[in-house]
C-alpha cells in the first residue's frame, strides 16, 4: 500500500468528512451530529485539530481531536472500510500524539460505542485503556467506553512542585 499523506483538513474537505462520520461512526444514530457545517466550524475552532489520511488524492481517513488544558480528546476517528487494517488509523492516532506531546498534554481521552468491539480492539492495540462505561453518551440511548491513554505522569509533577515549593519557605 503506498504511505498515506496526513495532512491538516481544509475548508473542502468538510462535506467528504461529515459523510465519513455519518457512514461509518454515527451510522444508526438518531440525525447527522457531526454535519458539513459543525465539521467546518470546528475547523476554525483555535483548540480542534482536524487531520485526514490521503491516498492519491482521495481522502481515505480523518480524525478530529480537541486539546484542553493538559488532555487531549479525540472527538472522532474513521477509516474508509476498503482501506481499513492498513494502518491508516495507526498512523492518523500517532500524528495526533505526537502533537498532543509536543503539547505537553498529559492523556488522551476518547469515548466509543459500546457496540464496537473492533474499534476497542485497536485503541487497546494502540496502548489505550477501557475507564468506563458511560450509558446514555450517544444521543442519551447508547454506552459509550471511555478510553485512556496516558503521555505522562501529573501525580509525579505535582510531587515534584510540592517539594520545591516547600524548599523555596526553608
Ligand atoms: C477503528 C478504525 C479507525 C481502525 O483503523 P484502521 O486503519 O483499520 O486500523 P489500523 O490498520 O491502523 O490498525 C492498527 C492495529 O489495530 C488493531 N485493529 C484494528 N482494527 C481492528 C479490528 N477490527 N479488530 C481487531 N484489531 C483491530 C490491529 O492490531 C491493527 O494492527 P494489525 O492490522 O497489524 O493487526 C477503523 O476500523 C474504522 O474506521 N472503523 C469504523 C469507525 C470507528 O470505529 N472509529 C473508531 C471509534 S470513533
Amino acid at each position: 500500500m503506498v504511505a498515506p499523506l496526513i495532512r491538516l483538513a481544509r475548508d473542502s474537505d468538510a462535506h467528504c468528512i461529515a459523510v465519513m462520520s455519518r457512514c461509518l461512526i454515527e451510522v444508526g444514530l438518531r440525525g447527522w451530529s457531526w454535519d458539513p457545517a459543525r465539521v467546518k466550524r470546528a475547523m476554525r475552532h483555535r483548540e480542534v485539530c482536524i487531520v485526514v489520511a490521503e491516498i492519491n488524492h482521495r481522502i481515505e481517513g480523518f480524525a478530529i481531536a480537541e486539546f484542553g488544558d493538559t488532555r487531549m480528546h479525540l472527538s472522532l476517528l474513521a477509516v474508509n472500510a476498503a482501506q481499513q487494517r492498513q494502518g491508516i488509523g495507526r498512523s492518523l492516532v500517532a500524528w495526533l500524539e505526537q502533537s498532543a506531546r509536543t503539547a505537553g498534554m498529559a492523556e488522551i481521552q476518547l469515548e466509543l460505542r459500546a457496540n464496537n468491539p473492533g474499534g476497542r480492539f485497536f485503541y487497546e492495540a494502540l496502548g489505550f485503556e477501557f475507564v468506563r462505561a458511560v450509558p446514555g453518551y450517544y444521543s442519551g440511548i447508547e454506552t459509550a467506553l471511555r478510553m485512556q491513554k496516558t503521555l505522562r505522569s501529573t501525580i509525579f509533577e505535582k510531587a515534584e512542585f510540592n517539594f520545591s515549593f516547600k524548599n523555596k519557605h526553608l
